[in-house]
C-alpha cells in the first residue's frame, strides 16, 4: 500500500526523502512523488511513473530539489488508474495546500461535488486531491490556523488516512493526521522525519512518536506538537525502537526474502525468550492496554483459564499460521479453536461465545479487515489478544493483550520470519492453555519446551542444504500447476508452501487437504503435474502417502516432504525431503523452511522481483 515519508530540519529534504521512499518500496507501489519547499519560495513538485529510480534520475538523486522541508509518497493505485497526474503528491490550485495521503476516503465523489460548488477543479481522480482541496477551501474560509483547517476537513472525511500536508504561509512545517492508517514520527539532532513505518526513519533516529488515531501534529524543525481534534495541545511520551538500521538492510544477500528465511532461527529465540522463564511458559510481559500488566500476567492467565472457545482471525499467511496454531491448541488443550478469515470475520455476524478470545495474528498490525475484526470482537465484550511483529502499530495498540513476535523489520513482501514467529507465539499460547486448564502436566510441559529449544539449530540444518532445493526449482521453474496436499497439520503447511509459490513465482499452485483430491482436483492431474505431499504426522503419513500413488498412477512427479526416519517415502516419490525430527505439533516450524525457499529459488530461476512481486503490498490497509 502507500507509503509516506516527510522531513523537516537542517539538512536537504529530497535526498531524505527518496531515500526514506525507498525503504517504503516493500510497501508495494506504482507511481512517486516528492514536494520540498525552500523556505519562503514556492514549493517544487516532482513525480514520476514506475520506480523510484526514475523519480531519483528525474532529480539528480535529489540534488536538483533545494530546500530542507518536504514530503514524499509512493503509490498504489486505488482512486484512478497509476499515472503521473495521479501520483502524489496533490496540490490546490493556487499551490497554497499541498499534501500526500496513504489510505481511502469513501466520501470523496461528495466531498468532490461540494468542492466543485464552491469553484474547485480536479486534474486528477484520486481522493487524496479532494481531500488537499477540501483543507484548503476550510483554510480560507475560517481563516485560521493548518491545525483547524485540517481539523475541519477530517470532520467531513469518512474513511482512513495518514495525511502529510504543507501550508504556503507556513514555510519550515509539516501538518500530519492519522486515522486508521500507519504513521510514525521520529526526532533527532537533524530534524523531525515522518514516515508510514519505522524503516524509512530507522536510519536517522530511533527516538519516535506514535500518533493516535484521529490526532494531529505540526512538525518544525525543532519538534513535534500534537493536537486531538478540539485543536487543543496534546502529549506523547516519546518511544525508543529497538529495531537497528542493519536490520533493514540486505546485509550482501540479493535480496530481502533470503536474508528473512536465514534470520529464522534468531526470531525463533527472540520471540521465546520474551515468554519463557526457563522452565514455563510465563506472561507476566505480556502487555495489557499497551503497557506491561502490573499483575504480572495474572489477567490474561485468568481469561485464558476459563475459555470455552477461541476464535483465530487473521489474513493470508498469518491466517495460515492460525490453522496451525488451531490443530496445535487443540492438540494441547480441551478448547475447541475456530480459525476464520478476517474479511470473513467482520462481515458474517459471528456468533461470540461468553466466556471466548479473538486472537488476531498480524506482522505489520495494520491490515485493515484484521483489524476490523478486532474492532467488531470490541464492541461484543469479546477480549482479544493481539499477536503482532511491529511495535506500536494500530493492532497493537488497540487490543486488550498482545504478544509482540521479535522478528524485526521485515521488507519482504512475502513473510517468512515473521510467519514463523507467529506459530512459535502459538505453540507458547498452546502450552500455556494446556498449563492453566489442567490438560498438560509439567513432564508434558518440559518436554515440549525443550522441543521448541530445538527448533532454531534445526531450522539452520535444513538452511544448510538449501542447494538441493535450488536444484529442484531450477529444474521445476516451467511448471504451470501445483498441488500441495497434506492432512491436519500437514494440510496447513501445505496453505503456507502454496502462497509463498505463487506469490512471487507466479505459478499456480493450490493446497488441498489430501482426503479432499478424490472430490474434484484430481481430474487436473496429468502426466508431470507436480504434487507436493507434505507428511510430517505420523498418524496420518500413510494415507497421505497413498493419496500420493493416486496422484503418481495419473502421471503426477511427485515432491515427497517428511522428516528423517520415514524413508519408506523413497519408494514413492520422486524427490524426497527430509526435516529434522521434531515433536509432531512443531512439525510446521522446519516444514515450511524448504518450502519457502522452493517459492524463492523459483521466483528466482524466473527472473522475478522476489521482494516486491506484481500487485502485492506488504501492508494491506484498505478492505
Ligand atoms: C504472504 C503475506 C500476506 C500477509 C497478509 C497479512 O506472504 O505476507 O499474506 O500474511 O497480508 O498481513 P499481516 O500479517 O501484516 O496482517
Amino acid at each position: 500500500m502507500c507509503g509516506i515519508v516527510g522531513y523537516v530540519g537542517k539538512n536537504q529534504a529530497a535526498p531524505i526523502l527518496l531515500e526514506g521512499l525507498e525503504k517504503l518500496e516493500y510497501r508495494g507501489y506504482d507511481s512517486a512523488g516528492i514536494a520540498v519547499r525552500n523556505g519562503e519560495d514556492d514549493t517544487v513538485i516532482v513525480k514520476a511513473m514506475g520506480r523510484l529510480k526514475k523519480l531519483a534520475n528525474k532529480t539528480d538523486q535529489g540534488k536538483a530539489v533545494k530546500g530542507t522541508c518536504g514530503i514524499g509518497h509512493t503509490r498504489w493505485a486505488t482512486h484512478g488508474e497509476p499515472s503521473e497526474l495521479n501520483a502524489h503528491p496533490h496540490c490546490s490550485d493556487d499551490m497554497n495546500v499541498v499534501g500526500v495521503h496513504n489510505g481511502i476516503i469513501e466520501n470523496f465523489q461528495e466531498l468532490r461535488q461540494k468542492l466543485a460548488h464552491h469553484d474547485y477543479h480536479f486534474y486528477s481522480d484520486t481522493d487524496t486531491e479532494v481531500a488537499i482541496k477540501l483543507i484548503d477551501y476550510y483554510y480560507k474560509k475560517y481563516a485560521g490556523t493548518p491545525v483547524d483547517a485540517i481539523n475541519h476537513a477530517l470532520v467531513r472525511i469518512r474513511g482512513s488516512y495518514a495525511l502529510a500536508v504543507m501550508f504556503k504561509e507556513y514555510p519550515g512545517e509539516i501538518y500530519v493526521a492519522r486515522k486508521d492508517n500507519p504513521m510514525i514520527l521520529g526526532k533527532s539532532d537533524a530534524g523531525v522525519f515522518l514516515g508510514s513505518d519505522v524503516p524509512a526513519i530507522l536510519k536517522y533516529t530511533r527516538r519516535v512518536y506514535y500518533i493516535g488515531n484521529m490526532e494531529l501534529g505540526r512538525l518544525t524543525s525543532e519538534g513535534i506538537t500534537f493536537y486531538n481534534l478540539d485543536g487543543d495541545e496534546i502529549k506523547k511520551e516519546e518511544t525508543e525502537i529497538e529495531w537497528d538500521a542493519e536490520s533493514a538492510d540486505k546485509c550482501g544477500y540479493a535480496h530481502f526474502m533470503m536474508k528473512e528465511i536465514h534470520e529464522q532461527p534468531k526470531a525463533i529465540t527472540e520471540t521465546m525468550k520474551q515468554y519463557f522463564d526457563g522452565s514455563k511458559v510465563d506472561f507476566s510481559t505480556l502487555e495489557k492496554n499497551g503497557a506491561i500488566e502490573e499483575a504480572g500476567g495474572e489477567k490474561i492467565n485468568a481469561v485464558l483459564k476459563g475459555l470455552e472457545r477461541i476464535y483465530i482471525v487473521a489474513c493470508g499467511s498469518a491466517y495460515h499460521a492460525g490453522v496451525v496454531g488451531k490443530n496445535v491448541i487443540e492438540g494441547m488443550t480441551d478448547v475447541p479453536v475456530e480459525v476464520d478469515l478476517a474479511s470473513e470475520f467482520r462481515y458474517c455476524d459471528p456468533k461470540l461465545m461468553k466466556n471466548s478470545i479473538v486472537v488476531v495474528i498480524s506482522q505489520s498490525g495494520e491490515t485493515a479487515d484484521s483489524l476490523a475484526a478486532m474492532r467488531l470482537a470490541h464492541d461484543r465484550g469479546i477480549p482479544t489478544l493481539a499477536i503482532v511483529n511491529v511495535f506500536g502499530s494500530t493492532i497493537a495498540r488497540e487490543a486488550d493483550y498482545v504478544m509482540y513476535t521479535c522478528a524485526g523489520p521485515e521488507i519482504a513482501v512475502a513473510t517468512t520470519k515473521a510467519y514463523s514467529a507467529q506459530l512459535i507465539t502459538l505453540y507458547l499460547l498452546a502450552i500455556k492453555i494446556g498449563e492453566l486448564t489442567g490438560t498438560l502436566d509439567d513432564d508434558r510441559i518440559k518436554e515440549l519446551m525443550t522441543a521448541l529449544e530445538q527448533i532454531p539449530n534445526s531450522i539452520e540444518k535444513i538452511l544448510d542444504d538449501k542447494e538441493r532445493i535450488q536444484w529442484f526449482a531450477a529444474k521445476y521453474a516451467s511448471a504451470q500447476d501445483v498441488f500441495f496436499i497434506g492432512r491436519g497439520i500437514d494440510y496447513a503447511i501445505g496453505l503456507e508452501g502454496s502462497l509463498k509459490m505463487k506469490e512471487i513465482s507466479y505459478i499456480h499452485s493450490e493446497a488441498y487437504a489430501a482426503g479432499e483430491l478424490k472430490h474434484g482436483t484430481i481430474s487436473l492431474i496429468e502426466k508431470d503435474t507436480l504434487v507436493i505431499g507434505i507428511m510430517t504426522q505420523p498418524d496420518l503419513f500413510e494415507k497421505t502417502r497413498s493419496n500420493m500413488v493416486e496422484v503418481k498412477s495419473r502421471g503426477a512427479y511427485l515432491f515427497g516432504l517428511t522428516t528423517y526416519g520415514n524413508y519408506s517415502v523413497e519408494d514413492t516419490v520422486d524427490f524426497a525431503v527430509y526435516v529434522p525430527r521434531t515433536l509432531e505439533c512443531f512439525a510446521a516450524s522446519l516444514a515450511i523452511i524448504p518450502l519457502q525457499l522452493l517459492g524463492y529459488y523459483l521466483a528466482v530461476a524466473k527472473g522475478e522481483d522476489v521482494d516486491k512481486p506484481r500487485n502485492l503490498a506488504k501492508s494491506v490497509t484498505v478492505e
